[in-house]
């Protein structure tokens, strides 16, 4: 019986142990790109990009933390180390791929353009020919970013006005103070459902492969994307992503 009960004792004692020691994983983002990562009912962060995070960090035997910072942070906060990795409805480009390394891919993005409802221009060069210039609204630092400076900005066709997240520069196409947001489809779509006077363009601007990335010195990049091409294998991040994008 005492024999039994040290057993238990000791059992018990080292389950306290593995769990007091769950390491969690740290993962930037910007939480303010719905339907990948938003604030939940209860104010924890929910989307895509966290519930797949979840499950891989679950897998490895971690618990995850989500730190919500602002987008253009994301790569120097992995960089620096600062951050286990980012996973934030991040396309891979090559610019980036310099700076960080990708997982696999797990979404396809596109960026959409948004505009007036009562609009009647089919693509960003239709402003420029009825106006001469075009003035684009975007989230700082991401590809609607890059991409509409290079092709507006740069080639004096137009300006961006960058800001911190999506939300905002919508807010701004409602006030007037833009003609167009360019930013990625889903969230896009939330946009518009969240506000009245809306819609997005047929065309696509830009199609994109999502990946989370990693410092290219990161000690558990090679689990984590094992275990990330392991829950693509089974289904589970097609399920996750379901849950939050409805077929229509
Ligand atoms: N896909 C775009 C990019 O990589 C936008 C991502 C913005 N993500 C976010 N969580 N706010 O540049």
């Amino acid at each position: 019986m005492k024999k039994i009960i040290a057993m238990i004792l000791v059992a018990m004692l080292a389950l306290a142990g593995v769990s007091a020691m769950a390491e969690s994983l740290k993962m930037c983002t910007n939480v303010a790109f719905p339907p990948y990562e938003f604030y939940g009912e209860d104010g924890e962060a929910t989307g895509i990009d966290v519930e797949i995070a979840k499950a891989i960090a679950a897998k490895l035997g971690y618990d995850l933390e989500v730190v919500d910072i602002e987008f253009a942070q994301c790569i120097p906060g992995v960089q620096s180390g600062k951050y286990d990795f980012s996973a934030a409805g991040m396309t891979v480009t090559e610019e980036r791929k310099q700076m960080v390394q990708f997982t696999d891919t797990y979404a396809t993005g596109i960026q959409s353009i948004i505009v007036p409802e009562d609009s009647t221009v089919e693509s960003l060069d239709d402003f420029v020919e009825a106006n001469g210039t075009v003035k684009v609204g975007v989230q700082m630092a991401t590809t609607g970013d890059l991409y509409t400076t290079w092709d507006y900005e740069d080639e004096g066709k137009g300006t961006v006005d960058r800001y911190t997240n999506g939300a905002a520069a919508v807010q701004a196409l409602l006030a007037g103070k833009v003609d167009c947001v360019v930013i990625d489809n889903e969230p896009a779509k939330n946009f518009v459902a969240q506000n009245e006077g809306l819609k997005i363009l047929d065309t696509a601007y830009a199609v994109e492969d999502y990946a989370m990335a990693f410092s290219k010195e990161s000690p558990i990049y090679d689990d984590f994307n094992a275990a990330l091409a392991e829950l693509i294998e089974d289904g589970t991040v097609q399920s996750i992503i379901d849950t939050f994008i409805p077929a229509a």
